[in-house]
């Protein structure tokens, strides 16, 4: 089976990742757009004008199923490309739900872009699962820059991260939720800032859990031998799957 995935940039490898755990035999189409990254700052018409190239370019290449890995372009892009696609189309949600079914008591803090915060479809989300008023946003766009840059040096990462957590007081916090692909990347810092009680959840291997239910009720059979990925970076193919395995190794 042939899976196109893609993302602004590397962020979707993270969800990848996670695929490649749960169905290690088929096919990948992977579409790091990064000549058009970061999405989550730019104009919404912009960004679905970028969206709409990548899916043309995977569906040129025959995918049986499409993972958007990015939340901000499923914020934007997904109910339209549903509409114009024939094959199913998986998108990202931020964990909020669950989290919120984790945590009782305590905050929720969902983390994402600023595009993926203003989209309605976040807004929707948090409305209909946030009956107690517990949910608060912050917006992270340079974590998207810095994975971009491939800058993953403690000292920058943590000076970033203690400043803008530094205003929440995390005693009121259970959990914070990773609604950027980028994001998990950075877990471990987060996770060394925030007191142990605070869970860090993405919604990646909920996404992957998602698409094997589509295509399991698609009765797509899944290979058990052999596998594949090829890696498009900004537009051109990175045949030996450099860039990708760079970003792979710091996920193991
Ligand atoms: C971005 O390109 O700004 C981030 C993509 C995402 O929301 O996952």
């Amino acid at each position: 089976m042939k899976i196109g995935i893609f993302d602004s940039g590397i962020g979707g490898i993270t969800v990848l990742h996670e695929a490649l755990k749960v169905m290690p035999h088929e096919e990948f189409i992977y579409y790091a757009d990064s000549e058009h990254a970061p999405y989550g700052t730019k104009p919404k018409e912009e960004v679905k004008d970028y969206v709409e190239q990548v899916v043309q370019f995977l569906e040129e290449k025959q995918i049986d199923v499409l993972v958007i890995a990015c939340n901000t372009a499923t914020s934007i892009a997904v109910k339209e490309l549903r509409e114009r696609y024939d094959f199913p189309i998986i998108g990202m949600e931020p964990a909020v739900k669950y989290a919120l079914e984790q945590e009782k008591e305590k905050r929720i803090l969902v983390t994402a872009t600023d595009l993926t915060l203003k989209e309605e479809k976040y807004q929707h989300l948090v409305n209909k699962h946030d009956a107690l008023a517990r949910v608060d946003s912050l917006a992270l766009p340079k974590l998207v820059e810095l994975a971009e840059q491939n800058t993953f040096e403690r000292e920058e990462v943590m000076a970033y991260l203690q400043d803008v957590l530094a205003p929440f007081d995390f005693d009121l916090y259970g959990a914070i939720v990773l609604g950027c692909t980028h994001f998990p990347y950075f877990k471990r810092f987060i996770q060394e800032i925030v007191p142990e009680h605070v869970k860090v959840y993405d919604g990646n291997l909920g996404t992957i859990r998602h698409l094997k239910r589509v295509l399991t009720n698609k009765h797509l059979s899944f290979s058990e031998h052999g596998g594949s990925i090829a890696f498009y970076y900004a537009g051109e193919e990175d045949s030996h799957n450099t860039i990708l395995n760079s970003y792979l190794k710091r996920l193991t």
